[in-house]
């Protein structure tokens, strides 16, 4: 658990837009300081000046690829350079892609699950390593209710969300008695860029979407009551109860009438 939001360090990755940038809204207004990560400098900047203004934070800003070999590693010796200690990381970074195995980029393929499962994990297991020696402390990934199931022209995408899914429930268990929590978030659509970078624009205004707020508000209630995981929305959660209740050829067959890309 957090010995306090308030006067402590968070650690964002992906906070140069969508739900990384709300979790650093919302965590910078109960008082926290920030280190924020992703490749976009110029919108880190703006970030942190918003935050600045607004609540008094203060703001640190990493410029960081983080689908590359390494990436973990460097970001954690330059938050150690700078004399920071995490209280919380948000594990946020995450791209997706839809396209049919046939038009699949092995190249995309790859730096998408280093970015989402190797780095997230590399991340977490050294910053928890820290956490446990000082007997407190939090992480938050970002699984979504494709970690629930198999799905259909997004199978690497879903796949790397149900390693983010069961690693971090495996990682509450084993720290939960230890004072440091872990809850992974699972948002269902949800209103940013990340379709736009996924291979299927506008598809949250074409579906029933949650906005960034709400999706960061639902994840921060749960956190704060140590759960190890939480759908953000009801409907997303029933989704995700039905989809275990499914046969597994129905579930996957379901999720290809929904996301089979369009031809261009
Ligand atoms: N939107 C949804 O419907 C939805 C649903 C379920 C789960 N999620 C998950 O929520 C998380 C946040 O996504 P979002 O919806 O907020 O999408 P988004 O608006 O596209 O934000 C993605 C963030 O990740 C950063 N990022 C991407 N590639 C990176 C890289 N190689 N190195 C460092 N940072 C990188 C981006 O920053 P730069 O481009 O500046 O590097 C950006 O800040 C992701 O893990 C996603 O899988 C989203």
């Amino acid at each position: 658990m957090l010995k306090a939001y308030a006067d402590h360090w968070g650690l964002i990755t992906g906070a140069s837009s969508g739900i990384g940038s709300e979790f650093a809204r919302q965590l910078a207004g109960r008082g926290m300081h920030l280190v924020l990560v992703a490749r976009r400098e110029d919108r880190l900047v703006q970030l942190a000046g918003e935050l600045q203004v607004a609540h008094g934070t203060k703001c640190e800003i990493i410029v960081a690829d983080l689908s590359q070999d390494g990436a973990a590693r460097s970001l954690l010796d330059e938050v150690e350079r700078r004399g920071i200690e995490i209280e919380l990381l948000v594990n946020n970074a995450g791209v997706g892609l839809v396209s049919e195995v046939d038009d699949t980029d092995v190249e995309r393929v790859a730096r998408m699950l280093h970015l989402n499962i190797m780095t997230l994990t590399e991340l977490t297991i050294t910053v928890v390593q820290q956490m446990l020696k000082r007997g407190h402390g939090g992480v938050i990934n970002l699984g979504s209710v494709v970690s629930f199931q198999p799905v259909g022209y997004m199978g690497v995408y879903a796949a790397s969300k149900a390693f983010v899914l069961h690693f971090s429930e495996a990682l509450w268990g084993e720290c939960r008695s230890r004072g440091v929590t872990i809850t992974a978030l699972c948002p269902g659509t949800t209103k940013t860029e990340f379709f736009d970078n996924s291979g299927t624009p506008g598809w949250a205004e074409q579906h029933r979407s949650q906005d960034a707020r709400t999706v960061v508000r639902t994840g921060l209630a749960a956190f704060d009551k140590r759960k190890s995981y939480v759908v953000s929305g009801w409907i997303n959660y029933l989704l995700s109860l039905a989809v275990r209740l499914a046969p597994r050829a129905t579930a996957v067959k379901g999720s290809m009438s929904v996301c089979k890309p369009q031809k261009k």
